[in-house]
């Protein structure tokens, strides 16, 4: 039995239910299918559609339906098309035809979309604790390794001296921009659809105010056709999640190549490692692998929507249904996710001997044209004179710190004895010390301004 039929003699094509069919995705909406419903059985009564006894029993039978999904005991039944049907046909096997009054002046298009957003801001809010406890984990670790040194990297090659804790903490902010960026989202998911009916709004005088106080909304659509259809938010969420996904993608491949033997500066536990069928020796950092390769079906997941979006006609049309498993699954793999980046940083072994010795001269070189910029060589000059120089150092095959002072002098005579000290990684460092530079003193500014966001965050 459908919520349909009557219009139709006969039966659907079992190939059709399967099309159509949401059920076995959307079931998880049960929680705020049923919350949606008492609220709007509340609203039917405020406008005398029922009586209070009507109302009562109404919630009843819907925290009975709940439970049932609650313990598993929920029986699905043909013609369970979706959730909502599901939840409306069990009401009314257990407390009669009284039930087939909770769907006046509503439609499954304002009632799905009212759903999807209680069931979102739900999630939400799950993923912004997961978020800033793995914010936590990257703070506490900085702040275990302040001090160490590493070689910085860009395009891969080594660029200038950095504190591993200043590296580390660079994903700090692209959280921190997440964790901001989401309550955009949830601005635009907490407004309220109920009320809408079909397309065209409610004819009954329901009070839209009422219901979105009751249900947690900040506030109302303002105008029915676009709200049955507004799936704007699911977007927002998924590019959200996107951009989540690629921070965590960009921090395992960090991880990846520094745990590999070659580099040696830090080592994954072994909780979140796995071995070779094969080779005896191997521990692969999977962890990390996965939360890298989720990065195809996430991007793909918005990709999808905003295609199945593309060229729809105005208010509800069934492509919106495609809009949940893309979302259901997003939310899946990030409450996954992101407890296991926050395990894997707080398990995180780091070697700081490797990552000092792993370190070239060559990485001083900037330092070394600084050290002619403050002898008075314009910047340009330095620049290539440093080059000259790392050339004469290669061709010797000597470290810059061996090169002999004839030598430097032979590319300019402003290089004297003290240019030795150039070759001092934690001088460099130190150098750095203008707010958000790598400096001890500005990591620890830093992470005092960490301590003060997450201490907000929390509150
Ligand atoms: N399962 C549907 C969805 O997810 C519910 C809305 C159905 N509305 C309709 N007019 N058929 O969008």
């Amino acid at each position: 039995m459908t919520l349909w039929e009557g219009r139709f003699a006969g039966d659907s094509d079992p190939v059709m239910q399967q099309l159509n069919d949401s059920l076995h995705f959307d079931r998880r909406l049960y929680r705020a299918d049923v919350q949606g419903s008492i609220a709007y059985a509340a609203a039917l009564e405020e406008v005398g559609l029922i009586t209070p006894e009507e109302r009562d029993r109404l919630v009843a039978g819907l925290q009975h339906v709940c439970a049932e999904f609650d313990s598993g005991t929920f029986q699905v039944k043909p013609g369970d098309e979706d959730v909502h049907t599901a939840v409306e046909r069990r009401l009314g096997e257990l407390i009669g035809p009284v039930a087939g009054k909770l769907h006046t002046g509503r439609s499954r298009n304002d009632q799905v979309a009212t759903d999807l957003r209680l069931y979102l801001l739900d999630e939400m809010a799950v993923l912004w604790t997961a978020l800033a406890e793995l914010q936590e984990a990257i703070v506490e670790k900085a702040e275990a390794y302040l001090d160490a040194i590493m070689p910085g990297y860009t395009h891969l090659q080594q660029a200038q001296p950095l504190l591993f804790s200043h590296w580390l903490l660079s994903y700090f902010w692209k959280l921190q921009r997440d964790y901001e960026r989401l309550s955009g989202v949830v601005e635009h998911t907490s407004v309220m659809p109920l009320g809408s009916g079909a397309l065209a709004g409610n004819p009954f005088g329901i009070d839209r105010q009422a219901l979105a106080r009751r249900l947690g909304f900040s506030r109302v659509s303002e105008n029915s056709v676009d709200a049955v259809s507004d799936r704007d938010y699911v977007v927002e969420f998924l590019a959200w999640a996107a951009l989540v996904q690629i921070h965590l993608s960009q921090l395992a491949e960090d991880l990846i190549i520094w745990s590999s033997h070659e580099f040696g500066f830090v080592e994954l536990d072994e909780a979140y490692s796995t071995g070779s069928s094969l080779m005896p020796q191997k521990k692969n950092p999977d962890a990390l692998e996965l939360l890298r390769g989720k990065s195809g079906r996430m991007v793909g997941h918005l990709m999808g929507l905003l295609a199945a979006l593309k060229g729809l006609p105005s208010s509800y049309n069934k492509d919106l249904q495609e809009d949940k498993e893309a979302l259901f699954d997003a939310v899946d793999t990030l409450k996954t996710e992101l407890p296991v980046a926050t395990g894997v940083i707080r398990t995180l072994r780091v070697n700081t001997e490797r990552m000092a010795s792993a370190m070239d001269d060559a990485v001083l070189a900037t330092d070394l044209a600084d050290y002619l910029v403050r002898k008075g060589v314009p910047f340009r000059q330095s620049h290539r004179l440093v080059g000259e120089v790392v050339r004469h150092a290669d061709a010797l095959g000597l470290p810059l710190r061996d090169l002999p002072l004839v030598e430097y002098q032979a590319v300019h005579p402003a290089f004297t004895e003290d240019v030795y000290a150039v070759f001092d990684f934690r001088r460099s460092v130190e150098a750095r010390n203008t707010e958000g530079g790598t400096a001890p003193v500005a990591v620890r500014a830093q992470i005092e301004r960490t301590h003060e966001l997450l201490t907000a965050e929390n509150n």
